[in-house]
């Protein structure tokens, strides 16, 4: 049985990294899947201050993307974390089985923590919320983008040591990463991941967001002195990043969009990179305005929580006996 499982967090506007690294993937799963269950990550968003109107307006959001994406709500369960109280509760079992030590390792905690005043525990323990969101379905296979690779094998780490102590109670998930597109770098600094917290907007590039405003970032991208095209991810990571959203977008190799643009600058690859993207993301666009129905996802969120709560209520009671509850 093959059960997908993800999540995104509703915790700023989704970016193209999102896109490339995790909705697109999401589409293409639950056709190949016996079962795809697609989660809102309210609960982790509050891990850094979220203001209440603003969260819960993008939690919605981030739903109404997911189908605008092409997630199928009669293929897939689309729901809000929250609303599926089994999540918190695993939560809080799963970290009575987690070392200080394995959290401490985890690269994500001290990129987020680093040089910040007041960091709550939640952002500490956010890894084994994300492990009970996982293994609470069953999940047997995880998409996402290569920064949660090390999360999910703390998944399995848990996971294993559950079973062990307690006995078969979990299945152990497997990370599904694509090969390429699984990490876009930051505009502005193309060493680090595109993210849609990130401080600065000139980073990144929002999914629903205006061509006129995403083609000023693309044109301003940092790429090297060198001005030649060729894909090079330790040498020329911007370039090599721009190369890599050309070939996601277009749907045409890095090898013959590099012979394609040889002998051409970078100005040029820079504006037929914008019009492809215009291209492909004005669709996308196309289909959230035309799925602003309010009512409606209503009812596809309350179907989806139905769905999802029926298997975590039972893992949570599997749990539960295990451990003496
Ligand atoms: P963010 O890091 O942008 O706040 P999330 O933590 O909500 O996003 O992650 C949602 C999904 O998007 C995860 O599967 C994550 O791995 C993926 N993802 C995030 N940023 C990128 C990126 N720059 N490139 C590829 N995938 C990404
Ligand atoms: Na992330």
């Amino acid at each position: 049985m093959k059960r997908i499982f993800s999540g995104v967090q509703p915790s700023g506007n989704p970016t193209i990294g999102n896109y490339l690294g995790a909705f697109k993937q999401f589409v293409e799963l639950q056709h190949d899947a016996d079962s795809a269950i697609y989660c809102v990550v309210d609960l982790h968003a509050i891990t850094v201050p979220q203001d209440p109107a603003k969260l819960r307006k993008r939690s919605r959001e981030i739903a109404q993307i997911y189908l605008a994406c092409g997630v199928d709500p009669s293929k897939a369960s689309i729901f809000i974390q929250s609303h599926v109280k089994e999540h918190a509760e695993l939560g809080w079992l799963l970290q009575c089985m987690t070392y200080m030590g394995e959290a401490n390792r985890m690269t994500q905690y001290k990129d987020k923590s680093e040089g910040k005043a007041n960091v709550n525990v939640g952002l500490f323990t956010y890894p084994v919320l994300m492990a009970a969101d996982i293994l609470l379905y069953d999940a047997t296979h995880v998409p996402v983008g290569d920064d949660q690779k090390q999360h999910i094998e703390l998944t399995r780490d848990i996971a294993e040591r559950f079973n062990n102590r307690f006995g078969e109670t979990f299945v152990i998930p497997e990370p599904q990463i694509q090969e390429f597109g699984a990490r876009i770098m930051a505009l502005d600094e193309p060493t680090k991941k595109m993210s849609k917290s990130a401080e600065n907007e000139g980073s990144r590039i929002a999914l629903l967001e205006d061509p006129a405003v995403f083609k000023k970032k693309i044109m301003r991208a940092v790429t090297d002195t060198e001005n030649e095209i060729r894909f090079d991810e330790e040498n020329k990571p911007g370039v090599s990043n721009l190369l890599t959203l050309y070939s996601l977008y277009a749907d045409e190799s890095v090898e013959s969009l590099v012979n394609r643009y040889q002998g051409q600058g970078y100005g040029t690859l820079k504006k037929d990179l914008v019009e492809v993207m215009t291209d492909k993301m004005g669709a996308i666009q196309k289909r959230f305005r035309e799925l602003d129905d309010q009512t409606e996802l209503d009812r596809i969120l309350k179907q989806g929580a139905d769905q999802a709560r029926e298997i975590a209520e039972k893992t949570v009671n599997r749990v539960k006996d295990a451990m003496g509850f």
